[in-house]
């Protein structure tokens, strides 16, 4: 049987229009998710939006319209930019969808059957734009995630016994793949030693949101309804043949890639919350870095957003995929800038790769009518094409080993250090002066040259 391989992508709010922090977000997860499948896997590549909660219903307000109009126009915007991109996933989840709704139910009900949910009351500071509940903090304190000012909080809530999976979650991080990177691992495991505290994980004040099964006063804390995107898009809780199957197929996720941000809801909520009903935990939560644009994230609220769209009439979406994943070192912040992007177009992809291959293919069009010849047996290999096959069987190799830790910067410049390695194989070996050359060894010579060149 085929292997099988489930990524995703966080499910992107639907407060704001798509810019390229999303999109390095979804290239990286879609440049996994084409590896795999090349390397025969059965890839399920999940994306989506988010769209319930205070933030979406605040926002929608501000624009004058209903939230879900705001949603169904700015989910629209994601969907088609992917498309424009060439993104390959295999599913598009939003969370206002019948589908999803039904399922997060299911889970509520799960969770509490199993007896990890109660009524109670809650009386504190909550992030509006984190949709987090910051604990400790007094009011007017900053969220200190995102440094706005927090909100004072009080309902009456459904509980989530967090506290009861503190020793569990920390045995779950003896795993050293479980979170990566290194230093993403080391401030869960100990933010999670410093003691957890029950979440509360309804909200009653507001209505945009999915209504607690039985109880429909409240809504579904958005943390719990986002999260489950990646099991409800596959099919958990349907009652569908089809979709149970999908279920048992790919369940449990092999990476859940996101951005640094949001490494606790990842890697504490969600494995507690799987725990508490009794479902696998994923494989793999890998965090990245952000991408800045002039020293601080690009956000819309700091107005520092580059968009995709520009980028992509111009230079074209496999430009801007190279560009995300050659610069930014994965998992470090890196820095946007489009001298930097047009810098690499330039030297890397027009006169490395491109020159290389342009004047490859001229040669071969020119002197063997564009068919690639066989090496001539005529006259000896030399040492440098065998060092050639060397560097392009090494290539390979670190490739791979660079790309599957996900260092895709390195992965590339392996890559290109092979179009290094050719572009001086031809100056050296000269084939341009080989095939000015009527005598058979010249010739003989020449179709080895560019065969591996080619
Ligand atoms: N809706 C939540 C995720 C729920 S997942 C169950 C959310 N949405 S988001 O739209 O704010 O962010 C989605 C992803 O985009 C995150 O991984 C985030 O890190 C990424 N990025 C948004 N801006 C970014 C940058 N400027 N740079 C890099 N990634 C950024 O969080």
């Amino acid at each position: 049987m085929k292997r099988k391989f489930y990524i995703t992508t966080p499910i992107y709010y639907v407060n704001a229009r798509p810019h390229i922090g999303h999109a390095y977000t979804t290239i990286a997860c879609d440049t996994v998710a084409r590896r795999q499948r090349l390397l025969g896997a059965d890839t399920f590549f999940l994306t989506g939006t988010d769209e319930h909660g205070q933030k979406i219903e605040r926002a929608a307000q501000a624009a004058g319209t209903t939230p879900q109009q705001y949603a169904d126009e700015i989910s629209a915007e994601f969907r088609n930019l992917w498309k424009r991109m060439g993104i390959s996933n295999d599913d598009f989840i939003r969370t206002t969808e019948e589908r999803h709704k039904k399922r997060v139910q299911e889970l509520f009900r799960r969770i509490r059957d199993n007896g990890y949910i109660y009524k109670g009351s809650y009386t504190g500071q909550y992030c509006v734009s984190d949709e987090m509940y910051v604990d400790g903090a007094q009011p007017r304190d900053p969220c200190p995630n995102c440094g706005r000012i927090t909100e004072t909080v009080h309902e009456e809530n459904y509980f989530f016994k967090l506290s009861a999976f503190q020793d569990k979650l920390l045995e779950i991080y003896a795993n050293p793949d479980f979170i990566r990177p290194e230093t993403r691992r080391n401030e869960v495991i100990s933010f999670v030693r410093s003691g957890l505290r029950d979440l509360s994980i309804s909200r009653s004040t507001f209505s945009w949101g999915i209504p607690v099964p039985d109880d429909p006063k409240h809504v579904i804390y958005v943390w719990l309804d986002a999260l489950a995107n990646y099991i409800t898009a596959i099919g958990y809780g349907s009652s569908h043949a089809g979709a149970q199957e999908a279920f048992k197929k790919y369940w449990p996720a092999d990476v859940h890639m996101i951005g640094k941000e949001i490494v606790r809801f990842h890697c504490v909520y969600w494995p507690a919350f799987l725990m508490a009903a009794g479902l696998e935990l994923p494989k793999a939560i890998v965090a990245h870095g952000w991408l800045l644009f002039e020293e601080s994230k690009m956000s819309k609220s700091r107005g520092n957003i580059v968009r995709t769209e520009t980028i992509l009439d111009v230079l074209g979406a496999d430009a801007l995929r190279y560009f995300l994943l050659r610069e930014v070192v994965f998992g470090q912040d890196g820095s946007f800038s489009f001298d930097a992007l047009v810098q690499r177009y330039n030297s890397d992809l027009a006169n490395g790769l491109g020159n290389l291959a342009s004047r490859t293919l001229t040669m071969i069009t020119r002197y063997f009518r564009g068919e690639v010849p066989y090496p001539s047996h005529a006259v000896a290999r030399t040492p440098a094409d065998d060092a050639i096959a060397e560097v392009g069987r090494k290539t390979i190799r670190e490739f791979a080993t660079f790309f599957d830790q996900f260092q895709f910067s390195r992965a590339l410049e392996t890559a290109w250090g092979l179009v290094a390695a050719v572009d001086k194989y031809i100056v050296e070996n000269e084939p341009w002066s080989l095939g000015e050359k009527q005598d058979d060894e010249s010739r003989a010579r020449l179709a080895t040259v560019l065969y591996t060149s080619a």
